[in-house]
């Protein structure tokens, strides 16, 4: 069902411009354990958009996930990812969800801001186990690439 909200369309969850031209959003996501997989794969079948998992060169197990991962995460470094087949600069808003480790999105999440392409609309999106976490560090670094903050989410279980 369309909306009309001024000259702007909304379709359930697909944006569409003024002019007619449809925005493109993509989700790149990291997981380790598989929640913040199946939200990504959730939120993409409920919009439409395109998703990417993003994995790390050197895959953790649940000790390198605490040391050093956390340690990584704790000063919002990033960790070697195998480069994403999907062009970021393609897309008009891009989504980027991982978990949260040690109070910090891990550090997977801040090696996919790094290949933001400047003037992208960007939401962060975190799964944790207790909620609540503030981003702003983060959305920081997003702001640092030259890209605007659409929004920013922790989810707790
Ligand atoms: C190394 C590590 C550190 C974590 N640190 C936190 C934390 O500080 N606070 C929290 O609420 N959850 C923490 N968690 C829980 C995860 O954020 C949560 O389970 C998340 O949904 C896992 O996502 P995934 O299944 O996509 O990997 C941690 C999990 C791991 C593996």
């Amino acid at each position: 069902m369309l909306m009309t909200y001024g000259r702007i369309y909304y379709s359930k969850s697909i944006t569409i411009r003024h002019g007619g031209v449809k925005m493109s959003t993509a989700i790149f996501f990291y997981s380790l354990n598989g929640t913040t997989k199946a939200l990504a794969e959730k939120q993409a079948a409920e919009t439409g958009a395109d998703v990417f998992e993003v994995h790390e060169v050197k895959k953790r197990n649940a000790f390198t996930a605490f040391i050093p991962g956390c340690c990584l995460a704790m000063s919002r470094k990033g960790s070697a990812i195998v480069p994403p087949e999907a062009d970021l600069a393609k897309y008009d808003e891009i989504v980027i969800m991982g978990p949260i480790w040690a109070g910090h999105p891990a550090p997977a999440v801040n090696s996919i801001i790094e290949l933001l392409p400047a003037g992208k609309s960007v939401s962060l999106v975190c799964t944790s186990g207790r909620g609540g976490y503030d981003l702003a560090k983060t959305a920081a670094l997003v702001t640092e690439k030259g890209c605007t903050i659409k929004e920013t989410i922790c989810h707790g279980k």
